[in-house]
Formats: C-alpha cells, structure tokens, sequence
C-alpha cells in the first residue's frame, strides 16, 4: 500500500483524526498536557508500560510512543481479536479510576491509554501498534 499523507493543520488538542493505511484505520491525535500528564500517572496499571514489545518503530521507542510528545500515531485495531477501540475523551474514568481520556475496546472490554499502552487483566496481549511514520512539515505527516 501507498503512504498516506496526513494534513495535522487543523487538528485542536484533544482532537483524533483518521484515515485509512493499507485498508487499516489509523488515528492521529492531538494530545493536551492533561493527557500527557494522566499518562504517567498510572503506570503501574500497564502491562508493558516502557513498550518493550516492538509495537512501534524505533523511532517511537519512548515515553510516549511517539515522535512528537503531543502528537500520536497508532493504527486503531485492537491487538485482541481486531475490533476498533473507541476513544473516549473526558469519560475514560468510568473504565479506568483517576484517568479521563483512552481508549476502549467494546467486544471485550480491553483498555489503553493516550499512548495507545494496554492497561492490566484484559483480553489484549500488546499495545495498540503504531504504524511507520514521518513529518513532512510541521503540518504534514507521512504514514507509511
Ligand atoms: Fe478488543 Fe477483544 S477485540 S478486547
């Protein structure tokens, strides 16, 4: 499949755009301090919290999985059985305590967090996966 282009332009934090990679859905999300803030609270919750497993290309081996802090990249297919999580923003709580924004799987029930990490004791083995990447221009984000 092509690398799709991504224009980022218009995207305001919080918000989660997706396009379609290789007849896979891709998300990108515009994460707020507040999301990049919940995110290490809750650490001790995850199954791979340092993403030790090679769900994302190196380049993305970090704290946030990602290129760019505030920027986040993953295919959007839950690593259970293959359904599309559900992004919650502001709602996340009722799934997990003390955290307001993730992702939710409803065939399931399995957890992420806003960098795509599983939380503990559901159904999905890994972190959501995050697909080869590259900025083109501050704006412009080739996916593939
Ligand atoms: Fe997502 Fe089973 S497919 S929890």
């Amino acid at each position: 499949g092509a690398p799709v282009e991504v224009d980022i332009s218009k995207l305001e934090p919080g918000q989660l755009i997706r396009v379609e990679w290789r007849g896979k859905p891709v998300w990108v999300v515009s994460r707020t301090p507040k999301m990049l803030e919940q995110m290490k609270a809750h650490e001790d919750q995850l199954r791979d919290p340092a993403s030790e497993e090679p769900q994302q290309p190196e380049s993305a081996v970090n704290e946030y999985r990602s290129k760019r802090p505030e920027i986040f990249v993953a295919v959007g297919i839950c690593t259970h059985l293959g359904c599309s999580p559900g992004f919650f923003e502001g709602n996340f709580s009722e799934k997990v305590e003390g955290t307001d924004d993730g992702f939710y799987c409803p065939c399931h029930g399995s957890k992420f967090d806003m960098a795509g990490r599983v939380f503990q004791a559901v159904p999905a083995p890994l972190n959501l996966e995050v697909p080869p990447y590259t900025f083109i221009d501050d704006t412009t984000i080739l996916v593939g």
